[in-house]
């Protein structure tokens, strides 16, 4: 099967602070990230607060470059699409559906924006279209006048989604798309993502600090930590079987609702580090309860565990090819 979404070696560092007298700072957000996406699987991808999960949908959407390696849309470059085209077959669904609805705008206008850009169909044909998708996410053609500000946050969403959904894309990146949101309301938006999945014949990139979340819908799932993927398997194998150290705490942790507190207590004791001061070989092993010696001074890289479906960052494990000394 030919993957929908490749990414190779994706990489974004942020240059930051500097001043009078003071160099910036290079931040690696996102770390030579090798993901895979297949038609209509649901890829999640999990990880603290601050770990790239944000810069990694970001690149997947065109809305940053890469610093290096690349993302491939059905094996097409991104930067070879224009825009215009890569509208058409990648939407976003964020998290906060408060600021990224035009409050000034009519639902109905709203959703039928990205049909207006692309120069689909004429303004009644438009209207028609938006209401029928305003329709499929279970609100009524009696919202299509209302303003954002007049809906709950649950209705918010499904607008939201619903203009995602307008042109028919392939590939929609949700990045935390019910954090925000009421727990009952949550578990509504999800069920309905998952329908449209079917429905549109959609595949999802899925990102959420929340491992119940994913474990709702994902079909694959990616841990990441300060940038990089430490473990990645189906998901069914990962929830019944986590491998990486990190991955068995964030299973073991308390989970929150709340977008932006990460995981309150992982028991991992130690704060999540400054990625401007990244620590020396495994990132993890500061807060790793059973790191080793070499942990501080090897870094370990992404390796296959033989006869799974998983794949695994860590020096416990005994296959893992070993990079070398971090300079
Ligand atoms: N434009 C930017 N300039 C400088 N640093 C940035 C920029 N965008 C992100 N970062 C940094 O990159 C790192 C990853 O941020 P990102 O927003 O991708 O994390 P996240 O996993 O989405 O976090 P959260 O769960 O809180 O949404 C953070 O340390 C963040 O401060
Ligand atoms: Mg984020």
């Amino acid at each position: 099967m030919k993957p929908i979404l490749q990414t190779e070696g994706l990489s974004r560092s942020f240059s930051v602070g500097g001043g009078f007298l003071q160099a910036p700072r290079k931040l690696q957000a996102v770390d030579s990230v090798d993901l895979v996406l297949n038609p209509g699987d649901v890829l999640g991808i999990v990880g603290e607060s601050g770990c790239g999960k944000s810069t990694l949908a970001r690149l997947l959407l065109g809305l940053l470059k890469p610093s290096s390696g690349r993302v491939l849309l059905g094996g097409v470059d991104l930067q070879a699409l224009g825009p215009g085209e890569l509208s058409k077959r990648v939407q976003p669904v964020f998290q906060d559906p408060y600021s990224s609805l035009n409050p000034r705008r009519s639902i109905a206008d709203i959703v039928a924006l990205p049909l207006e850009v692309h120069g689909l169909g004429n303004p009644a044909q438009r209207r028609r279209q938006a209401i029928d998708m305003l329709e499929r996410v279970g609100l009524s053609s009696r919202h299509a006048d209302n303003r954002p500000g007049q809906l709950s946050g649950g209705q918010r969403q499904r607008v939201a989604i619903a203009r995602a959904l307008v042109m028919k894309p392939e590939l929609v990146i949700c990045d935390e798309p019910t954090s925000a949101l009421d727990m009952s309301v949550q578990a509504q938006i999800l069920n309905l993502l998952l329908e449209l999945r079917r429905e549109f014949n959609l595949s999802y990139v899925f990102i959420s600090h929340n491992l119940a979340v994913v474990e709702h819908v994902a079909t694959s799932v990616a841990v990441m930590y300060l940038g990089k993927v430490v473990e990645q398997a189906d998901s069914a194998e990962l929830f019944k079987q986590p491998r990486h150290p990190y991955t068995q705490a964030l299973l073991a942790s308390v989970l929150t609702p709340e977008p932006g507190l990460g995981i309150p207590d992982t028991g991992l004791g130690l704060a999540f580090p400054d990625p401007l001061h990244p620590p020396s070989g495994c990132p993890f092993h500061p807060r790793c309860p059973q790191r080793m010696d070499l942990c501080a001074s090897l870094i370990p890289t992404l390796g296959k565990v033989a006869g799974s479906s998983a794949a695994l960052s860590c020096h416990l494990h005994p296959s893992n090819p070993v990079q070398g000394d971090r300079p």
